[in-house]
């Protein structure tokens, strides 16, 4: 198929999470494969772009909006959530506070940002820094499963910046829920030309009957 006909689509996406979990760890490995031992804390925002080639006719163009974890004590996310559609919360698996803070980063979301459909941002959680131990309840699947299903995540992936595991599955997934919800608003969309055109056409039959 012709470069021409590649349908493009340019998503901002948000990974948030608490101070030190591996954000800007994460994003650097899918980006630039690449990971560094040593921590600076992002201040206010970052940004990347990942280009995917999707398929045969999509091209993704992935804006990730790299937010620092400090910033959820601060009032500027509702303005860095505007017009995302879709995100990624992250906790570090070594430490259970993390994961603690993981449902007031996802109220904080829900609450300052919907889809265009009023419907919640698609969001899939991930438990960084798996080539270490892990501390609570990450190390049930099941429960961890049951945990995403009663709050909303989309799914949940172990994975590790450190030694590059499961971060472009977990990018994946959050893609094809992306993609699932942009065609069935273009559907939205279409469907509700069909109401007006038909009111249109009644109208229309009306006048000319009175002439
Ligand atoms: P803020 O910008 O402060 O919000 O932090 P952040 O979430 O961006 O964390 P960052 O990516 O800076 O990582 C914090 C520390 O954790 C760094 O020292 C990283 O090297 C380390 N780290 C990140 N991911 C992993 C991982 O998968 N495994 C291990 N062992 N260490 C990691
Ligand atoms: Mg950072």
């Amino acid at each position: 198929m012709a470069s021409a006909d590649k349908r493009e689509h340019l998503y901002k996406v948000l990974v948030i999470g608490d101070l030190g979990v591996g954000k800007t760890s994460i994003i650097k490995r899918y980006v630039h494969q690449f990971f560094s031992p040593h921590y600076r804390a992002t201040i206010g925002v970052d940004f990347a772009l990942k280009v995917l080639n999707w398929d045969q006719s999509t091209l993704v163009r992935l804006q990730l909006w790299d937010i620092a974890g400090q910033e959820r004590y601060g009032n500027m996310t509702r303005v860095y959530y505007k017009e995302a559609v879709g995100a990624f919360i992250v906790f570090d698996v070594t430490r259970a506070a993390t994961f603690e803070a993981v449902q007031k980063w996802k109220n904080d979301l829900d609450s300052k940002v919907t889809l265009p459909n009023g419907k919640p941002v698609p969001c899939v959680l991930l438990a960084n820094k798996c080539d270490q131990a892990k501390e609570g309840l990450v190390n049930s699947k099941p429960q961890m499963d049951e945990y995403c299903r009663e709050k909303g995540f989309v799914d949940w992936y172990e994975t590790s910046a450190k030694e590059n595991v499961n971060i472009d599955d977990a990018a994946k997934s959050l893609v094809t829920k992306i993609l699932e919800n942009d065609e069935s608003n273009e559907w939205e969309q279409d469907s509700e030309v069909v109401p007006l055109d038909a009111k249109q056409t009644t109208q229309k039959t009306g006048d000319g009957c009175s002439c």
